[in-house]
């Protein structure tokens, strides 16, 4: 179908539109609509803007007063309408109802409650219902938590480094206050919001104290789960009066540990150990589901990062460096237990992406695998 404006344009404003729903949405997905009129005026945007509020096509729609401006009218979405009623009624039996003359969406639902269902719905009522052939890295950047949660049943992972120049992200000696700058620290809190869980090691608890809560003026009132992974359970007796226990309720609170241990109204996760002492983590991220922790945020330190690394379970860096050179004699690297002996076994990057923060290079990009044995098998 000839659309009477320029898709590619609307569909980059709908993008932009669903992420103001940043941090305030999981584990749904971030989608943004908008609605031209048969002659292909913008007649409203909308955005999914919390979790259990309107979806991002009913938000535009209540936005149109005169419902005979829908007549012809064509909308563009990030993502499929949902085909079912869950915490709201099904979008696309609202669409349907509609004189609309298209819809075209950005991504095919994974969900299975949906997976093209609403895309049959909105076509069986006459309207022309189409996927969007466009660039899908972004539309697939804006819901890759909900994407890789549907797709490969599990959390998603974000690994997020601060580090000097050259990779270090402590010394020796434990000290890593401050590598980089207060402008990155508060991008930092940014991702932290957009995350259902923040993780660290059990050394990095002992070590800094952390409180590994939201602190951003845009997420006042954001609450965090907390996850440590403390396979022998040592931190038993240190975790109350923390400062995690001080910033966060107990049930927020979840120890990672190999045998189950009682941590005082806190939540333990039991995961197993591979060969090497390390827990499996693909086991882990598919367990974080159980609890309501769809996506983290993981902090580090070196251990925690390279063994994310190790076993390839991960989907996005975040990497803050900072104009500083420690070097690594008595620098920790942030993949200093990861090696590879051949070029062909590198872990590679895709969608990269990097801007100035203050003094220090913000680098953000997707792990080139992530999703993939998926993918493969769909
Ligand atoms: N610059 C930054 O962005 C940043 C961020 C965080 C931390 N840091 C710094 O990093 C340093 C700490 O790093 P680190 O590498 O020494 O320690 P770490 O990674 O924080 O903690 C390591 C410990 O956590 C447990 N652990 C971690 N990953 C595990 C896994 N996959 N399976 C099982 N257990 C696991 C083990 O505990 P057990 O020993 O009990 O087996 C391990 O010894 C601190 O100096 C901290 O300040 C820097």
């Amino acid at each position: 179908m000839n659309l009477p404006f320029d898709i590619d344009r609307a569909m980059e404003l709908a993008i932009n539109e669903a992420r103001r729903g940043a941090g305030f949405v999981s584990p749904n997905p971030l989608v943004g609509c908008v609605i031209l009129d048969s002659k292909g005026e913008e007649l409203s945007r909308g955005f999914h803007p919390k979790l259990g509020k309107d979806h991002a096509e009913v938000d535009a729609l209540k936005k149109i007063k005169d419902k005979k401006l829908l007549e012809g009218a064509h909308m563009v979405v990030t993502l499929e309408p949902c085909a079912h009623d869950g915490r709201t009624p099904s979008c696309a039996n609202a669409i349907k109802e509609l004189p609309l003359a298209s819809v075209t969406y950005g991504l095919l639902d994974p969900n299975p409650l949906t997976a093209g269902k609403g895309a049959q719905i909105i076509s069986a009522s006459g309207i022309h219902c189409q996927e969007y052939l466009g660039d899908k890295i972004p539309l697939e950047e804006l819901a890759e938590q909900f994407l890789i949660n549907q797709r490969m049943d599990r959390a998603f992972i974000s690994l997020k480094v601060a580090s000097s120049i050259d990779g270090q992200m402590a010394l020796s000696d434990g000290s890593s206050k401050w590598i980089t700058s207060e402008q990155s620290r508060a991008l930092a809190h940014h991702l932290r919001a957009t995350h259902d869980g923040i993780l660290v090691g059990r050394k990095t608890f002992e070590v800094d104290n952390p409180s590994l809560n939201v602190r951003h003026d845009e997420f006042p009132d954001k609450r965090n789960k907390v996850i440590v992974l403390d396979p022998k359970g040592k931190t038993k007796n240190l975790i109350e009066g923390s400062n995690i226990h001080k910033n966060h309720p107990p049930e927020d609170i979840f120890i990672v540990t190999e045998e189950s241990v009682e941590f005082k109204g806190m939540n333990n996760i039991t995961c197993s150990l591979d060969e090497s002492g390390t827990f499996k983590l693909s086991e882990l991220t598919n367990r974080f589901l159980e609890f309501g922790i769809h996506s983290v945020l993981v902090e580090g330190g070196a251990l925690v990062h390279s063994s994310f690394l190790l076993q390839g379970c991960w989907d996005r860096l975040h990497l803050f460096m900072a104009p500083k050179i420690f070097g690594s004699t008595n620098g920790i690297s942030w993949s200093q237990e990861f090696g590879i002996s051949n070029m062909t076994e590198a872990c590679e990057l895709s969608w990269p992406r990097s801007t100035m923060v203050g003094s220090d290079l913000y680098y953000s990009a997707r792990n080139l695998m992530a999703g993939k044995n998926q993918e493969s098998s769909d």
